[in-house]
């Protein structure tokens, strides 16, 4: 048996390109304030996760060309050996501080943190729990570790204290949620969560790539929105998101974070952020701290999409954040959807099963501090357009 057998029968992406509805790895050859250009054409982005819009920020562009006329374009090697710089040093210090806990860890990928983190704590005789539709990196984290890997149902509180009391009491136990969920833009009921971790001594972790710089007064969160920092023993998060760079960090009580900075496979084993990245990271958390009128304006704008897609009568779930799915059904409805979007000039993402369960196929919409009122009311028009054309609302 060919071991490339299943390459060479895989063919549902060529049929897509063939027949011009294929979604994925668009080329983008342009981005800037919530537009780009997509295959020669120009398009409003709402497919970003880049919420504050600082990616192309001037002063954040300026200090990561900066940062590599000192440090070079790379680090070139793990920060275990020769890629630790004092920028990666101070940004930990930074963070821990921002987040007000002990230590912080940055890594080189969001993914790799979840990764790294995860694989690092639970080992032969733990238990990890975690939610249904957790992200694909916190599953992955599980998969490399040692433990036992255990899921409760969506945002199902009944169904977690079903699992927790599955679980043999002499073992150690770390349930892992995301803070707002990567595709619905739903919320995990943290209080309620962080109840049932204290009733079973399990220790929380808390996956906040879509809520820092977005979620909680002063940007910190889900954990700092619903008032419970001091209950999440470790919060995650991404820096591709609202830090528009790379990479991603944990914090938590020091010895827990020194602990997986001296065990975690992919933080050893990978080469650390490189400079011009943690040189953007500094900045934008910089202006996380202390401009908070763009986390005010990304909601201005989340409010009046989700406001304008229900008043159309599109399902967009649960959201309650600048992630609002918009629920097609079957995955070719999604592909045909997503498709006239893009030639109307909207650029948005399809999302099918697995991803999403099948026949809730979705186009997830996010949004940024810095798009335009006129193109948000451009992209609702059009969405109205296709969503009656193709029989999805009246
Ligand atoms: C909830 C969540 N966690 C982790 C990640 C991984 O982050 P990154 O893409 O920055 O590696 C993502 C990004 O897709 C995410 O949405």
């Amino acid at each position: 048996m060919d071991i490339f057998q299943k390459c060479f029968a895989f063919d549902r992406a060529m049929i897509a390109k063939k027949e011009g509805y294929y979604p994925y790895f668009s080329p983008i050859s342009f981005n800037k304030h919530g537009r780009s250009i997509i295959g020669n054409r120009e398009v409003i982005m709402i497919g970003s996760n880049n919420y504050l819009g600082l990616t192309d920020n001037l002063r954040v562009i300026a200090v990561a060309k900066d940062a590599i006329d000192v440090y070079g374009s790379s680090c070139s090697g793990s920060r275990f050996l020769n890629g630790n710089l004092d920028l990666h040093l101070e940004l930990e210090e930074k963070l821990a501080k921002f987040m007000n806990k002990e230590a912080a860890l940055v890594f080189s990928t969001g993914y790799q943190t979840n990764l790294g983190t995860i694989s690092a704590l639970v080992g032969r005789n733990d238990i990890v729990i975690i939610d249904k539709d957790a992200h694909a990196s916190i599953v992955d984290g599980c998969r490399l570790s040692f433990g036992d890997l255990k899921r409760y149902k969506h945002n199902d509180l009944d169904d977690l204290r079903r699992v927790m009391q599955s679980c043999e009491e002499d073992k150690g136990k770390l349930v892992v949620t995301d803070g707002v969920f990567s595709m619905g833009g739903d919320l995990a009921p943290l209080p309620e969560i962080v109840k049932i971790c204290k009733e079973y001594s399990a220790r929380l972790m808390v996956d906040d790539a879509h809520s820092i710089g977005v979620m909680g007064k002063n940007g910190r969160g889900t954990a700092e929105h619903f008032d419970v920092e001091n209950d999440v023993d470790i919060i995650m998060c991404t820096f591709s998101k609202s830090f528009a760079g790379l990479g991603g960090f944990i914090v938590g009580s020091k010895q827990v974070v020194e602990y997986i900075q001296h065990v975690s496979r992919p933080l050893i084993f990978s080469a650390s952020m490189p400079p011009a990245v943690v040189a953007t990271v500094l900045k934008t958390l910089e202006i996380i701290i202390n401009e908070p009128e763009r986390r005010e304006k990304l909601w201005n704008i989340s409010n009046f999409m989700l406001d304008g897609f229900k008043s159309l009568g599109f399902n967009t779930g649960n959201s309650v954040t600048p992630i609002i799915p918009i629920e097609i059904g079957e995955d070719m409805d999604c592909f045909y959807f997503w498709h006239d979007l893009y030639k109307a000039g909207v650029f948005a993402n399809a999302v099918i099963s697995p991803a999403v369960q099948q026949g809730q196929a979705m186009i997830r919409t996010s949004y940024m501090a810095t798009h335009e009122k006129s193109d948000m009311e451009k992209v609702l028009e059009i969405f109205a357009d296709i969503g009656k054309k193709k029989g999805i609302i009246h």
